[in-house]
């Protein structure tokens, strides 16, 4: 017997993210995708391989450490240590995660730049320029004093001897090689732009730094450092063996999804820095467009960020999964509200695919004691299977090219069209009226069989993006094994079996309230889009809004703030004037405080510890200043001070033991 046949390899990569901050939605979206096209590719009998990491080095780490109040490897750690436990808990993580302060990275980088150097590309020179902080580059266009295009923040002039890499010599180099590969960029429109800016002529690039300590050692050149750029990049090598890349037989990588605002640095410096190395180059970077919130694009330095885990805790992680690939076309950009991705849960997973999957198990379940029936033969009455099945064994094809184009919208688009026609036939065939027919008993058969398999197929089809809630429809249709070992290829209709046990039907979806779900979500995003995320206090999810009283307890390592941080926070006595419960909330007080100068409402997780009676009268601290925020529906204006040091950390109001006026001010 001949040994079975070693898969394919397939590798590709998110960006690697920097630790100045935690993801937020963008950042998600684009690891979603790397994910969904991973399972995509296994499905299709690929040996897939996805790099997801940390971008530690530069001078935005630097900055935020420092803040913090903290080294750049102790900040940094903390928060890739999140990162990881983020993507790891929304089970996206791949499965390498580079750091680039890991010791195999540092090797990497030092071994690529003597290659580099020993082909004659790096020359030494000294250069003045005004600088992006922000951005970690040199703004070639700017001036003095003028501001960054990019990010809008002033520049800094700044002059260093450097290293540079000698991008200029690869202008041809580049421009065929990208006529040789024509999809090497992709959308169009990036490839396009691209190809504009290599054609008006590339300069040399300064890869080295002597105004940044936080960076990776240039070899025998102290105190130069690597620039992020000339650091970065070469994560997605040595993730996968860096010198020793032979070895797990993964490069040059398949394919590196970014962002577009990233797009120059992975199809003009990655290349012309692999070229000089005589390095295999990467297969194709695609680019995708820009998460927007009120039409901006959402990023760290606008603050505008919208954060995964409230979402995921409140919808799941599937839900976001559909919404992010379902509503934003691939390679533009897009807008995100809550909003529509509550409509779309409600729309399209709750009352189309849960629905569809209910319905179908449950009349199975019913009529056929949870056996899958027989189907008619085919010679028999087809006409009763014949649409579906049809429509199924065009959409397999469709489908997975549409997958492969990573046109996701258009794929699930099409799933979506499967999931109506079948929900629309079962409509038409009214199993339940043939149900007490017996004459009609193999006709309904025939009819739940056909829904049941077409369950089946869309089940197997929607994985790659929802791959929870398709496992649970392919356990409750009581077939064996995991989805992500289905070939999409090997797929056909038919291959259900008569006579097999279904599970117990369960609802894979259930159905939310939409101001509700956006009222749970935004108050948890409030509580976690802090400006500089600590990387002690872990944005753990959690299923309730977090408690107006109930902050938790500073950890160890909490950075230190200046008096003028604590000078923002306006607390005062206030007087509770009257409080009561917050219908279907177990843990809220509604409570009216008199601060002095005017009475506020205040919603507190209160109500486990105090009785509402026992608040009246009472005297208590008050942040007045903060943005007010509705729980459960009602408005928060201002937070009480309580320490979590009752049992299980339950509330202690914060109070006096002499008599204080109302509205004094602490400070
Ligand atoms: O640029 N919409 O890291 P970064 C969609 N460390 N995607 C978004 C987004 C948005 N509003 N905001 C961010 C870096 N992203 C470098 C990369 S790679 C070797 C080094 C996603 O933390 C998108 O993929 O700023 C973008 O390219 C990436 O996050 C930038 O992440």
């Amino acid at each position: 017997m001949s040994a079975p046949r070693a898969k394919p390899k397939y590798y590709l990569t998110t960006p690697l993210y920097y630790t100045n901050g935690l993801p937020h939605i963008g950042h998600t979206y684009s690891t979603i995708v790397a994910d969904v096209i991973r399972r995509f590719k296994r499905m299709r009998g690929y040996d897939v391989t996805m790099t997801t990491g940390a971008d530690e080095h530069g001078v935005n780490v630097e900055r935020s450490a420092k803040k913090a109040g903290m080294s750049p490897q102790e900040f940094s750690t903390a928060i890739a240590v999140q990162w990881k436990q983020i993507w790891d808990d929304f089970g996206i993580a791949g499965e390498e995660f580079i750091r680039t302060t890991e010791e195999r990275h540092h090797r990497t980088v030092q071994w690529l730049f003597k290659r580099c150097r020993n082909n004659g590309y790096i020359e030494k020179g000294s250069y003045t320029g005004q600088y992006c902080i922000y951005d970690n580059a040199y703004v070639v266009e700017a001036g003095p004093g003028d501001a960054c295009p990019d990010c809008g923040r002033p520049t800094e002039t700044v002059t260093e001897e450097n290293y540079f890499f000698k991008l200029s010599e690869f202008q041809q180099k580049l421009l065929d090689f990208y006529a040789a590969n024509p999809d090497f960029i992709k959308p169009e429109s990036r490839r396009n732009e691209v190809l504009s800016f290599v054609q008006g002529g590339l300069r040399n690039l300064s890869i080295t730094r002597t105004t940044i300590k936080w960076g990776i050692p240039v070899p025998g050149e102290a105190p130069h450092v690597f620039y992020v750029w000339f650091d970065a990049l070469i994560g997605y090598l040595s993730a996968v063996g860096g010198p020793d890349f032979d070895k797990r037989g993964l490069w040059p990588a398949d394919l590196h999804i970014v962002g577009k605002e990233i797009i120059r640095f992975h199809a003009v410096y990655w290349p012309a820095f692999l070229m000089a190395a005589d390095l295999p180059l990467p297969r194709q970077i695609w680019a995708h467009g820009w998460l927007l919130f009120d039409s901006e694009k959402m990023s760290k330095s606008r603050g505008n960020v919208v954060r995964p885990r409230p979402i995921v805790s409140v919808l799941g992680i599937d839900p976001l999964r559909y919404y992010l690939l379902r509503e934003i076309v691939f390679g533009q950009d897009g807008g995100f509200s809550y909003d529509a991705l509550v409509s779309r849960y409600n729309a399209d997973l709750a009352n189309g695919l849960g629905n569809l999957a209910s319905r179908t198990l449950t009349m199975i379940d019913r009529y056929f004691g949870g056996e899958i029936p027989q189907p008619l033969a085919a010679s028999g009455e087809q006409k009763y299977s014949a649409s579906p099945a049809d429509f199924a064994c065009e959409a397999l094809t469709k489908i997975t090219q549409l997958y492969e184009r990573l046109s996701f919208s258009l794929a699930l688009e099409s799933i979506w069209e499967l999931v109506a026609s079948l929900d629309k036939y079962l409509t038409v065939e009214k199993p339940w009226t043939l149900a007490d027919k017996p004459e009609d008993r193999a006709r309904l058969g025939n009819v739940l069989y056909t829904a049941a398999e077409g369950l089946r197929i869309i089940a197997a089809l929607a994985h790659p993006v929802l791959p929870q809630s398709t496992q649970k429809i392919w356990g409750q249709l009581g077939q064996a094994g995991q989805l992500n070992d289905v070939q999409l290829d090997l797929l056909s209709w038919g291959q259900l079996k008569p006579g097999t046990k279904i599970g117990k039907p369960e609802g894979i979806f259930p159905r939310v309230e939409k101001s509700e779900a956006i009222e749970r979500i935004e108050a948890m995003e409030q509580e976690q889009n802090k400006p500089v995320p600590s990387p002690a206090a872990s944005p753990a999810p959690s299923a309730a809004p977090a408690a107006a009283a109930a902050a938790p307890a500073p950890a160890a390592g909490t950075p230190k703030i200046g008096i003028e941080d604590f000078a923002k926070v306006e607390m005062k006595v206030g007087l509770v004037k009257s409080a009561e419960r917050v219908a279907g909330a177990d843990k809220l007080l509604q409570l009216q405080v008199d601060i002095g100068e005017e009475v506020r409402q205040i919603v507190a997780g209160l109500a486990l510890a105090y009785k509402p009676e026992d608040l009246v009268g009472r005297k208590v601290v008050v942040v007045t200043n903060l943005q007010p925020r509705k729980l459960r529906g009602v408005e928060s204006n201002g937070m009480i001070v309580a320490a979590s040091a009752g049992p299980d950390g339950s509330p202690v109001l914060a109070g006096f033991l002499e008599d204080v006026p109302v509205g004094a001010r602490l400070k």
